[in-house]
Formats: structure tokens, sequence, C-alpha cells
């Protein structure tokens, strides 16, 4: 059994966990890592964020290659689907990025220790092997909890990741579904549903509340409902599932109005339940510590990212704030430069999120609603892909763009884009606002041309006096 010491004992090598490492052994820190799985990366790197995006880039040229190469003059046989080398490469895309993050953990000196952290008291970790028994302790100067976020279940839908499955489950079919049932039109639902359907199966999606995706700009969803339906989409919207039974030929589910009312049947031979996620904290001895929860279960912390004990501190999926791996990742980096004694911060305001489906929708600030919740007066500058040259040499000219500044300072508050590469677009947006940019400071900034970007410079110019091209 090893006995070591180190300035830093972080648990969980998600895009929280592992940057915050690397971060703290930039800045001289002896740091070790505790990780239960075999594989460094968390969710985001193993069953998440790059697993996800494999498929959904291969599904898109699938679809491409059926679909959308005739107007261009290129003819070609109806493609046929290699499922089998589809998902060997999302493995072996997960295999390199996580393996990527091996080697910087040895470049950092990073000692990892593979088995479940669990916090004794501050500055006390135990190891713990997958039969429990305790395999390493550790004296660390200071403990960072990274322990991310778990699917959050659905009573009367038990996830058996085959039938039905999880975004994990979900990431490794064996066959494309005939029929797939999604319960919940979040990000998770709306990318995963994309890539099945796009691959075959006939989609449904039941959501609880009377939208999809919660959180986007009310006048983007919208738009973004329509493409998705367009494409084949099916939307159950204001409904709820209270029962699943399995069965050899499928599952068949009870669908009830959200409000209330007449029960219906639907079918599916695979269901994916994706219905938000929640904190893990299980196993870290928490109570035991005297770490404190927040009333929705996730780690308190104060603006430093201490918890409740001092010396213990938390980042990511399992503290407050958007459960996106950039948040974690910046959380990380402020959380150790902190501890070292400088000014770590995060604007957890101007985290930008990205949907990956196509067309990709794509914000940071404030949405119109928001605005008008907090009575603040506004503007509104708008410019659509159609108008746009570059979107119409490419043959992308779904979507818009959409500027929202201050009507009194003319202050960017938020940005919002529905549109082919909305999140590639979406950064120029963060970094003008990170420097509070007014929509004129946009309008005036030089943007190649022709480059899909020009229509952010567009719609700026619209929130602010006139556009140019339009
Ligand atoms: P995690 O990545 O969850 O990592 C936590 C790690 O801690 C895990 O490896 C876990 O095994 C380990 N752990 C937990 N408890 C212990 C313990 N006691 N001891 C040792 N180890 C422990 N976000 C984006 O920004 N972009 C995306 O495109 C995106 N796509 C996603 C797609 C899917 C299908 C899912 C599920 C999520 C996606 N996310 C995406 C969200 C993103 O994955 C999370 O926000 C991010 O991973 C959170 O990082 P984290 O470091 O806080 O935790
Ligand atoms: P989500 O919070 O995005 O969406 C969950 C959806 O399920 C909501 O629309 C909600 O109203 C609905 N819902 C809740 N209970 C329901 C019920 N009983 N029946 C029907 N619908 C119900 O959660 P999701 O999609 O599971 O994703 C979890 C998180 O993972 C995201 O919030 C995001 O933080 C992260 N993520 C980010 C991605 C990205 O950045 N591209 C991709 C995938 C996940």
């Amino acid at each position: 059994m090893a006995e070591a010491s180190f300035d830093l004992v972080v648990i969980g090598a998600g895009p929280g966990g592992y940057v915050a490492a690397i971060r703290a052994s930039q800045l001289g820190m002896k740091v070790a890592m505790v990780e239960k799985r075999t594989t460094l990366g968390g969710t985001c790197l193993n069953v998440g964020c790059i697993p996800s995006k494999a498929l959904l880039q291969s599904s898109h040229l699938f679809e491409e290659v059926g679909h959308d190469l005739a107007v261009h003059g290129i003819t070609v046989a109806a493609p046929t689907l290699d499922f089998a080398q589809m998902m060997k490469r999302k493995g072996e895309v997960v295999g390199a990025t996580t393996k990527g993050v091996e080697f910087l953990f040895k470049k950092n000196k990073i000692t990892t220790f593979q088995g479940a952290g669990r916090i004794d008291k501050a500055g006390a970790v135990s190891v713990l092997g997958a039969d429990g028994a305790v395999k390493d302790t550790l004296a660390a100067k200071n403990i960072l909890i990274a322990s991310g976020s778990e699917v959050t279940p659905l009573p009367g839908v038990a996830i058996d990741e085959k039938k039905i499955v999880s975004s994990t489950g979900g990431l490794e079919l064996t066959e494309v579904p005939k029929r797939l049932v999604v319960i919940g039109a979040g990000i998770i639902g709306l990318e995963l549903g994309s890539v099945w359907r796009r691959l075959g199966s006939d989609v449904t999606v039941v959501e609880f509340l009377d939208r999809i995706a919660p959180g986007i700009d009310d006048e983007i969803t919208k738009h973004f409902q329509r493409a998705l339906a367009k494409q084949g989409l099916k939307f159950k919207l204001g409904s709820k599932v209270t029962k699943a039974e399995t069965a050899a030929s499928g599952v068949k589910l009870t669908v009830e109005p959200a409000k209330g009312g007449a029960a219906e049947t639907l079918e599916a031979d695979v269901v994916l339940v994706a219905i938000g996620r929640r904190p893990f904290v299980e196993g870290l001895g928490l109570d035991k510590a005297g770490v404190k929860l927040t009333q929705r279960g996730r780690i308190e912390v104060d603006a430093h990212f201490q918890t409740s004990v001092p010396g213990i501190y938390a980042i990511g999926d399992v503290i407050d704030g958007p459960m996106l791996a950039h948040k974690a990742s910046e959380d990380g980096v402020a959380c150790v430069e902190t501890i070292a004694g400088q000014k770590g911060h995060v604007n957890w305001d101007l985290v930008p999120s990205v949907v990956y489906t196509q067309p990709e929708v794509a914000w940071v600030g404030k949405t119109e609603e928001q605005l008008k919740a907090a009575a603040v007066a506004y503007k509104i500058g708008k410019y659509p892909f159609t108008a746009d040259p570059r979107s119409r040499a490419n043959g992308t000219t779904e979507g818009f763009v959409k500027v929202l500044a201050d009507k009194g300072t003319d202050k960017v508050l938020g940005v919002h884009i529905i549109g082919a590469e909305a999140g590639t677009m979406i950064a120029e947006a963060c970094v003008a606002m990170e420097f509070s940019a007014s929509a004129e400071d946009i309008g005036r900034i030089c943007h190649a041309h022709p480059t899909v970007s020009e229509a952010i410079k567009e719609a700026a110019l619209a929130a602010w006096d006139k556009p140019i091209h339009l």
C-alpha cells in the first residue's frame, strides 16, 4: 500500500479534474489523480462529448452523401452503412483522446491512482479497489472533488443499457434500431436522436414541456424544432412517460399528457432516457468529512470553489453552473490558480453552449426571455444565412444570427446562432462579450470575406444601426 503525500489530490479525471491537475502541476504543485475508470477523460472523453461528436460527424456524412450532393452536380450511388466500422472509428477517436490525456499526465509528472477516492477527512484520501478494500492512502494539502455527474433516472423506466438506455448505452447500440423513442428533448435527446435518425431509425422524442431544448432563446427554438421535424424527428411535446414494459419484441411505453389525461401506448425497439443529469457524490465520504450540499444536491462552494471544509474544493458538474465540459475545465484552472495564490476567476454568465445537430445551435449570454424577465431594455439585430454569400456557396443557408444589445449603451448582452457552423462562430461572440463589446464594436471589426462569420458582423450592424447587405 502506497502512503504518499501531495500538494493536491484530485478526485475524478474528467475535463474538470484532468485540466485542474495539469494546471496545478504547471504551477509547481505535486499532484495526484484518483480515478475509478481505467481510462482518463471522465464522462466527456469516454461516454459523452467525444463519442457523440464522432457519431454525429459520421452520421452527418452518411446523410450528406445520401441526400445533399445532387444539387452540386455530384451523383453518387446510394451509400451503404458499414455500422461496425462507424462504431470502431468512434472507439478509436475516444481511445486516441483518452491516451492524449495519459501523455499529458506523464509530461506533467502527475501520479494516477486507479480506484475510487474517498475523503476520510480534510487532508486525507483513501483509494479503494473494486472490492471496496483500501489500496492506497494519500496525504493531501488540498483536495479537489471533480466527480462529475450521472444520468437522472426516470421512475417506472428502468435502464438496462440494452433496450432502455442512457446516453452511455445510446452510444454503444449494436445495430440501428427500427424504432427509437427518446425521453427528453434536451441536448442529449436531440443530438443522439439526430444520429440514429440519420442512420435510419424512426425517432419519436417525448418531452414533458411544451417546447424542445429549454434554455435556448424561444425564437431560435421554434426555428430549430421546425428544422428537426423537417428532417424527420417526431415530437410529442407536453407528454410524460409513466411506465415501460420490456418484452423480447421491444419496449411498450405508457405516455400521458403532462397535465393529465388519457394515456396512450408507444412501442419502440430502443428507448433512450435523457431527462437530465445529476451531480455524482456517492462514496466520496462527504458526510463524514463535513462537506455540505446545496438544496439541489450539488456540492456547495464559495466564489473560490472551496467547499464548507477548508482545504477541500469542488468544480465542474458536481457544483452549480452549466453542466458543460469547457465550464468544468475553466472551474478547474481558476480553482488551482487560487490555491496557488493567484486570482482565478470564471464568468459563468459567458459560458457558451452548443448543440451539435445540423443545423447547429450556439449561444452565449442572455436570451430575449431572460432580458424581458429582468426588465432590461434591449434591441435586436438579426441576419439570415440566406443573405450570406459564403453560406449560399456552401449550400448551408438554414438559420440566422441574432444579436441582443442594451438599448441605452449598445453593449452586447446575448448572441444566438442557428446555422451550419454556429458552434465555431460563437467563439467570436464570447471574446467580444468578455471584452464588453458594443454591437457597434463588432459591426466595425473587419471580417474576412467570404466567411460565414460575416453574418455576425451584419447582425451586430443590424442591432447597432443598419446592416449593409440586407
Ligand atoms: P466528468 O467528466 O463526469 O468526470 C468525473 C470523473 O470522476 C469520472 O471519470 C468518474 O469516473 C470519476 N469519479 C467519480 N467519483 C469518483 C470517485 N469517488 N473516485 C474516483 N473517481 C471518481 N459537454 C460539452 O461541453 N460539450 C459536449 O459536446 C457534451 N456532450 C455530452 C454528451 C453526452 C452524451 C454527455 C452525457 C455529456 C456531454 N457533455 C458535453 C457534458 C460533459 O460531459 C460534462 O459537462 C463534463 O464531462 C463534466 O466534467 P467533470 O470533470 O465535472 O466530470
Ligand atoms: P437536458 O437538461 O438538456 O434536457 C432534459 C430534457 O428532458 C428537458 O427538455 C426536460 O424538460 C425533459 N424532461 C425532464 N423530465 C422529463 C420527463 N419525465 N419526461 C419527458 N421529458 C422530461 O438534459 P440532457 O439532454 O439529459 O443532457 C444533460 C446535460 O448534459 C445537458 O444539460 C448538458 O449540460 C450536457 N450535454 C451537453 C452537450 C453539448 O454541450 N452539446 C451534449 C449533451 C449533453
